[in-house]
């Protein structure tokens, strides 16, 4: 697919209200596709709305939390969360979640986009140390292909999204903005 002219912006509490239930779809797209984001299958439209006004919404009200669209054309093609929430002796933390990309919009490089973006507002907030925990592997190849580097793996951490009896592990990642220390040798 060519590449969508994109725009990435983060969401105030207007631009949230209108962009609702576009991530609520996005969200439900990914959970029913089988990405492992804290959800299982039967996921109504209904609850992903739910979980985006009433976990999400006051997080962001509230300054802990930055939201982002990828938009083109208006359309809302993916989104990310930088969680600022940090105890005082880790204000120099955040950590990423939910990057969710429209199943329809896949390797576009929607989530390389909105990663950068992560990035820059993380540094912007004197956050050097960026964490994640992921297990999806498309998500794993993407945190690496931006020099994100694999702590371990954490066996049945959450159920499956689709199969009920299955438990999936999960890769908890990081990533030092200020790059590696000089001679540090790279964790795998
Ligand atoms: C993981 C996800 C966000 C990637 O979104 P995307 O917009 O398709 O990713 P991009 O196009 O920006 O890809 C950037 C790089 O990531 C890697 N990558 C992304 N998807 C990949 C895939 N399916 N297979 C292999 N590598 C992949 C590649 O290195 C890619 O660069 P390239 O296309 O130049 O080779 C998307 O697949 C998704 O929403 N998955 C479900 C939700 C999820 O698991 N989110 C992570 C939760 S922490």
């Amino acid at each position: 697919m060519a590449p969508p002219k994109l725009s990435i912006a983060a969401l105030d509490p207007q631009s949230f209200a209108v962009r609702l239930d576009r991530l609520a779809e996005i969200l439900r797209a990914c959970v029913h596709e089988g990405a492992s984001v804290g959800f299982v299958t039967p996921f109504p439209l209904d609850t992903a709305r739910s979980w985006w006004r009433e976990k999400v919404e006051p997080a962001m009200r509230g300054g802990c939390r930055i939201v982002l669209v990828a938009t083109a054309d208006d359309e809302v093609l993916g989104t990310a969360q930088l969680d600022l929430d940090a105890m005082p002796s880790k204000r120099h933390h955040a950590e990423v979640s939910k990057v969710l990309v429209d199943p329809r919009f896949r390797r576009a490089g929607v989530a390389r986009a909105l990663m950068a973006e992560i990035e820059r507002l993380a540094a912007q907030n004197d956050r050097w140390l960026l964490t994640l925990d992921t297990a999806g592997d498309e998500a794993f190849a993407l945190y690496r292909s931006l020099g994100y580097t694999l702590a371990g793996a954490i066996p049945c951490y959450a159920r499956d999204a689709v199969d009920a009896g299955k438990f999936d592990a999960t890769r908890i990642m990081y990533k030092d903005l200020r790059g590696p220390p000089a001679g540090a040798e790279r964790v795998p």
